[in-house]
């Protein structure tokens, strides 16, 4: 069955980098850029052009760079914005603006202090401003997550008839739960007139944790556009992760759609852009966390030595970890230490591992891991006549 392609579209260079503390400067954002390219994104938004000459520049150049993906640059729905995004896209093959306004009740009233008709007027103006310079838009709906759907229907229509080409429906404070978001996209697409014209887009934040399952049930609900960034990073709890999509998309064929993703590339990306960004990447992170194949409690290290498949659901070479790895602790049962001390150079007999074990046992209480090196000191004062 063929499937449909969700387009990704990047955001570590801009929502991303908008983590307090973890600035990047052009140089940097060029090899990340570069990266993202080989990696199979279909857009980088690569800055907020106006928001100050550094990032002019990052955007500049990385439309020079980059020649296979679209390249987008954000601005506010303000005419200066806009000249300034289509100035530095103006090297780009394929270039982007990402324009938009706030749509909920609360960022009419207090951030404009203004009224629908208002909100719908000037969106209208800035997409038909933004088409004058390129001819791929995309609209951003501030706060679609709390804005009521019918408001939101009335604006995408409007918009489409000036010529948007995405529609992004942002989840701006990560309040909605996934049946909601599912069911607000699933809304846009039944009651929009035209709205096979443009292409809905997901951007999700994490402040409830919810950020994956929002974007997956916008998809799943007719969206064609996944925005993201690498290692979910970006404001307050961060943005939808980019590996964590891609993963389920390929994990459940029957969702029916997939990413133009290299995934073998999703773990030396993530920890490039860990690195780059000097924000560490949690442990037990999905897809790309040092824990995300690591087993240490006996009854799954027993599975997974029989078969990977009795505790695994992804193949760690499908995201470029080499391997499953066994960690030895209090908890790791006989096979565990079995199969870790053949790796080191000793083959056990049944009744040599008994006795080892024991040893293990009272070493394994007193630490958080028991590493190769210990392996070696309990067998050799264990006892049993073994070398390695
Ligand atoms: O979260 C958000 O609403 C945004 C927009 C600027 C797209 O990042
Ligand atoms: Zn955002």
């Amino acid at each position: 069955m063929s499937k449909d392609k969700v387009q990704i579209f990047d955001t570590t260079l801009r929502d991303g980098e908008q983590v307090p503390g973890c600035k990047l400067d052009t140089e940097q954002k060029l090899v990340i850029a570069e990266r993202l390219e080989l990696l199979g994104v279909d857009i980088i938004e690569a800055g907020f052009p106006i928001s100050s000459p550094g990032d002019f520049r990052s955007v500049t150049e990385i439309s020079k760079l980059v020649k296979n993906v679209t390249v987008c640059g954000l601005t506010r729905a303000v005419k200066k914005d806009i000249e300034v995004a289509a100035d530095a896209l103006k090297y780009a093959k394929r270039p982007r603006i990402h324009t938009g306004i706030g749509t909920s009740a609360s960022h009419i009233k207090y951030k404009f202090n203004s009224n629908k008709d208002a909100i719908i007027e000037k969106a209208v103006a800035a997409v038909k401003y933004a088409k004058t310079f390129v001819e791929d838009v995309e609209f951003f709906a501030e706060d679609a997550g709390r804005t009521d759907n019918e408001f939101l229907a009335r604006i995408c229509e409007e918009l489409i008839k000036v010529g948007v080409t995405v529609l992004n429906i942002p989840d701006t404070t990560g309040y909605c739960l996934p049946e909601e978001y599912g069911a607000k996209i699933k809304y846009l697409k039944e009651n929009v007139t035209g709205i096979h014209k443009a292409t809905l887009s997901c951007h999700c934040h994490n402040d409830l944790g919810l950020a994956t399952a929002n974007s997956i049930a916008g998809v799943a609900n007719g969206a064609r556009q996944i925005e993201c960034t690498i290692n979910g990073i970006g404001e307050r709890a961060g943005n939808t992760a980019l590996e964590e999509v891609v993963m389920i998309l390929r994990q459940h064929p029957t969702l029916g759609l997939d990413t133009n993703i290299n995934s073998k590339l999703l773990n030396s990306t993530s920890l490039m852009v860990s690195q780059k960004m000097g924000m560490m990447v949690q442990p037990n992170k999905a897809i790309v966390g040092a824990n995300a194949f690591a087993h240490s409690s006996g009854i799954h290290q027993d599975g997974v030595i029989k078969n990977r498949e009795t505790y695994e659901i992804i193949d760690p070479a499908d995201v470029g970890v080499n391997e499953s790895s066994i960690i030895l602790t209090a908890r790791s049962g006989r096979a565990a230490l079995a199969y870790r001390a053949k790796i080191v150079g000793y083959e056990l007999t049944k009744i040599q591992l008994d006795t080892v074990y024991q040893e293990f046992l009272k070493y394994a209480d007193t630490r958080k891991e028991v590493v190769d090196n210990d392996i070696h000191e309990i067998i050799e004062t264990s006892g049993i006549n073994i070398k390695a």
